[in-house]
């Protein structure tokens, strides 16, 4: 399914309290027959969205949810993140919101558009990995800017993570942290990650997005099918309800003013604060070039963003790339 038809809309906005509402009554408020209720219902049922049948009782969603609404974010964003917002785009289902701008770019899109689905049904992460992205679950946002060209990039994604860490601390997960390069987490689990991807020339223009995953609220069903441990903002102690809406928000009122000035700053105005987040420095790593894995420990993050480490074998060498993953002390 593209999008969701307005039936389907009403409807969910109607079972988005998780509350039991009957049948007969949704039909009516819809102005639809019962059997179309419930062909509805089948339909969200297969974007991964759990709404209980009862026999003769009605409806329920497993959990309640909060849509998108671009009224909400608005109305939270600060007046200078207002003047840099050039477009709201919101869907419900998109294969891919990084896709979806880097699409519209091509055809002419202005910088600072910013694109949130509900769903992505191939959302992508760093690496050439998938992007879990379970239905009113998550943050799937993404952001389009102009550079004047990539050599002004470096440690751009590294800038991104360092303001949502802020962002994150402030509302209530003072152990949230980074990895490097922009993996978000909490405990060694992963909370969040950045995926930017650049199309245009070496030496001229090019069009940058900026994609954000962050996990708000991942139904058990999910937690199994993502590759390696993850956690949500429900499953930190101390974080309260956050609200999806005052989330997106939030992440634009810190993200549009770094690509904003990042041409100006570059990553140098931001490395002192990254280093702080920096959950990995100083440890033993294993970093995987996607076929060769070196071994050493992290030392510190440069200038540009690349990832400083005294190689087991080699020495101090700088890398722009990689996966990096703790070593486990052998018994
Ligand atoms: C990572 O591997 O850590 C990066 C994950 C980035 C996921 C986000 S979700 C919004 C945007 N759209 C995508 O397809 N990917 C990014």
């Amino acid at each position: 399914m593209r999008e969701l038809g307005e039936i389907h809309r009403q409807l969910l906005r109607k079972l988005a309290d998780g509350r039991l509402h009957s049948g007969v009554n949704l039909a009516g408020q819809l102005g639809v027959s019962r059997s179309g209720i419930w062909n509805a219902v089948r339909d969200l049922q297969t974007l991964g969205l759990e709404i209980n049948a009862l026999p003769g009782t009605g409806y329920r969603l497993d959990r309640p949810l909060e849509l998108l609404e671009a009224t909400a974010i608005e109305a939270q964003l600060a007046p200078h993140t207002r003047c840099l917002l050039q477009s709201l785009h919101i869907h419900d289902v998109l294969d891919s919101t990084n896709t979806f701008l880097m699409q519209a770019a091509r055809e002419g899109l202005a910088s600072g558009a910013v694109c949130l689905a509900e769903t992505q049904t191939k959302g992508r992460g760093r690496l050439g990995r998938s992007w879990q992205s379970p239905f009113a679950g998550n943050v799937y946002l993404s952001v389009l800017w102009y550079f004047a060209n990539t050599s002004l990039l470096s440690g751009l994604s590294l800038a991104a993570g360092t303001v949502l860490i802020r962002l994150l601390r402030q509302l209530g997960a003072p152990g949230v942290g980074l990895k490097w390069p922009n993996d978000i987490l909490w405990n060694e689990h992963k909370l969040g990650g950045i995926l930017v991807e650049v199309s245009g020339e070496m030496h001229g223009r090019c069009a940058v997005v900026v994609g954000i995953g962050l996990n708000c609220n991942i139904p058990h069903s999910y937690m199994a099918a993502v590759d390696q441990a993850s956690v949500d903002l429900r499953r930190i102690p101390g974080v309260a309800a956050v609200s999806r809406n005052a989330l997106v928000a939030g992440i634009l009122n810190e993200l549009l003013p770094v690509l904003a000035e990042f041409e100006r700053k570059g990553f140098g105005g931001y490395r002192e604060e990254w280093r702080r987040y920096h959950t990995f420095d100083g440890r033993a790593v294993t970093l995987d070039l996607g076929g060769q894995q070196i071994h050493g420990l992290i030392v510190d993050v440069t200038e540009s963003g690349a990832l400083l480490v005294d190689c087991d074998v080699g020495g101090r060498r700088e890398f722009v790339s990689g996966d990096v993953r703790l070593r486990v002390a052998k018994p």
